[in-house]
């Protein structure tokens, strides 16, 4: 196997995960982040377990800087086959003290971020006539959850352009899915992000609501990825899977 895919926000926490999944799956990975030296560290990583990557620098806000690059990725690379829209932020902020330009941040990566990428991944995509493209939205994108509104807002507008991406791309044979974690221990959960002094009683708030009594590790989100961007999830387009140790049941 010779394919590609490109993963974004692959500097850290889960899409770190993911890229290094989908490497040891056999994908030649195009690690991207906004954090060249994260993303070069990652790549590094994978190359010294025998596999392929290769770094670039790309911030999914940035348009012209998005489409440069994944030319640039699809020229070096023929086998491009595939992208993870994993790049995302997110800090608690109450309703009320939102602002305009909180609104438009947070919109701008998790949302506009994903549009863009998606557009300039399947743009060759859609020539070759083969692909697929996994968004990783949230619990968050089904549910509700206080001072995560404009969070929430982002989300549930991932898991809308996943099932339309997947009813417009599917008769080219380009399937489109999207992965729901629940909790996992990364930076979105530090004190400042959750903007509380106590982030782990949060962390643990969550975990007692789940079936499994448990948050989620960043190797059960990547395992969930790598098989709806693998060969094994090749009838399945459209759904957003919630890997939620059993939260949401939906
Ligand atoms: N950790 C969780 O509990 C959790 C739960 C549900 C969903 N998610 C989602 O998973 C994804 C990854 O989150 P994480 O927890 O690994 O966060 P993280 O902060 O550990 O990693 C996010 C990565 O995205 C990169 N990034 C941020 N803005 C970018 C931009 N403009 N362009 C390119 N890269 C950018 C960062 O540099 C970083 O490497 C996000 O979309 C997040 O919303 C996380």
């Amino acid at each position: 196997m010779n394919r590609t895919i490109v993963v974004t926000g692959a500097a850290a926490g889960l899409g770190e995960g993911i890229a290094r999944r989908l490497a040891h799956d056999g994908f030649e990975i195009a690690v991207t982040d906004r954090d060249a030296e994260g993303a070069e560290r990652v790549a590094e990583s994978i190359r010294l377990t025998g596999r392929r990557a290769s770094a670039y620098l790309l911030d999914v806000t940035d348009p012209s800087n998005v489409n440069k690059v994944i030319n640039r990725v699809a020229a070096e690379q023929p086998s491009l086959y595939g992208l993870v829209n994993n790049a995302g932020i997110g800090t608690a902020i109450g309703f009320l003290d939102l602002s305009l330009g909180d609104w438009e941040r947070i919109f701008a990566v998790n949302s506009t971020g994903t549009f863009l990428v998606s557009q300039a991944v399947l743009r060759h995509l859609a020539e070759k006539r083969e692909g697929t493209v996994v968004n990783i939205s949230s619990i968050a994108g089904k549910e509700g959850y206080p001072n995560w509104v404009h969070y929430g807002s982002t989300k549930h507008a991932i898991i809308g352009m996943t099932r339309g991406l997947a009813r417009e791309f599917g008769s080219l044979g380009i399937r489109v899915n999207a992965v729901c974690p629940g909790a996992i221990k990364t930076a979105i959960w530090s004190a400042e992000a959750q903007g509380t002094d106590n982030p782990d009683q949060l962390f643990q708030d969550l975990a007692s609501r789940t079936a499994l009594q448990r948050n989620q590790s960043v190797e059960e989100i990547a395992n969930a990825t790598a098989f709806l961007v693998g060969d094994n999830a090749s009838s399945i387009s459209g759904v957003s899977l919630s890997v939620d140790s059993g939260l949401l049941f939906s």
